[in-house]
């Protein structure tokens, strides 16, 4: 028997599809794919608009339905799971970061980084404690938890947003344009902080992104077109992966 060390892996997808509007006129917005995101890997998912991105995440957190195909989070299919056992998969084994950081406007940002752990009634152990103290205090939040997200910037109110998705170590972190909102220097600690999550706490990342210097954070960049992956690479810089998104948007003769 040979011995092969390989990443366990938190999502897969099998020639899912995701068809939008009716037989007359079908829209193709995810067409047979296989995927498998893994524990400790910081994947980008790039490509033009309307590429299927955001129906890729929403597949998998399960907040919308395939059209035909499976998916597996942590080994178990979510396809025709009755919503609350999805519900409960998605709190456990699932973190969100989005464009919009999708703050509870109500809550204190310390509040806000707790609401996962309240909402799955489980009680953060001490090791747990440790590990969100060290996320508020890598990501200068310290001084402020216990202000309302109206009362923090942008780059404040995401950053809290990142603290809540990795706080519960769920097997894969969903991350929608993470960045988008950030100046550069946060950008790069947030970019620098999922990198971490993935290498020493063995997260999956798999975050959406437009732009080639956050992607070239990731270990692997997957190119999207048509509701299809067209590349997989590894290893290439920001100014590589430019040159393939442009390519990816030039019209096909
Ligand atoms: N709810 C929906 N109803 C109809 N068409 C949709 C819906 N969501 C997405 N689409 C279509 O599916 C395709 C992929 O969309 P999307 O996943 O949002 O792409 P991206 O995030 O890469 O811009 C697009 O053609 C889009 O218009
Ligand atoms: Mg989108």
């Amino acid at each position: 028997m040979t011995t092969t060390t390989t990443l366990a892996t938190a999502v897969e997808m099998r020639s899912v599809r995701r068809i939008y509007g009716d037989e007359s006129r079908p829209i193709y917005a995810l067409r047979d794919v296989n995927l498998d995101l893994r524990r400790s890997e910081f994947t980008a998912i790039m490509g033009p608009s309307g590429s299927g991105k955001s129906t890729l995440m929403n597949v998998i957190a399960g907040l919308d339905e395939v059209s035909a195909g499976d998916i597996r989070i942590d080994g178990r299919s979510i396809v025709g799971m009755d919503d609350t056992a999805r519900t409960v998969l998605r709190r456990r084994a699932i973190g969100f970061v989005f464009q919009s950081f999708n703050l509870v406007p109500t809550l204190t940002a310390d509040e806000n980084i707790r609401l996962p752990f309240l909402l799955a009634g489980i009680r953060p152990d001490d090791a747990v404690e440790a590990w969100i103290a060290h996320l508020i205090e890598t990501l200068g939040l310290t001084d402020r938890l216990h202000h309302l997200p109206a009362h923090l910037s942008g780059g404040q109110q995401q950053r809290v947003a990142i603290v809540r998705a990795l706080a519960g170590r769920p097997s894969i972190i969903l991350a929608d344009e993470p960045t988008g909102a950030l100046d550069t220097r946060t950008a790069r600690e947030v970019l620098t902080l999922l990198t971490l999550a993935a290498r020493e706490y063995e997260q999956g990342i798999a975050m959406v992104t437009h732009d080639p210097v956050a992607a070239s954070y990731a270990d692997r960049v997957l190119m999207l077109a048509d509701g299809r992956i067209v590349g997989e690479y590894r290893g290439l810089d920001p100014r590589r992966i430019s040159e393939l998104i442009i390519a990816l948007q030039e019209p096909t003769a």
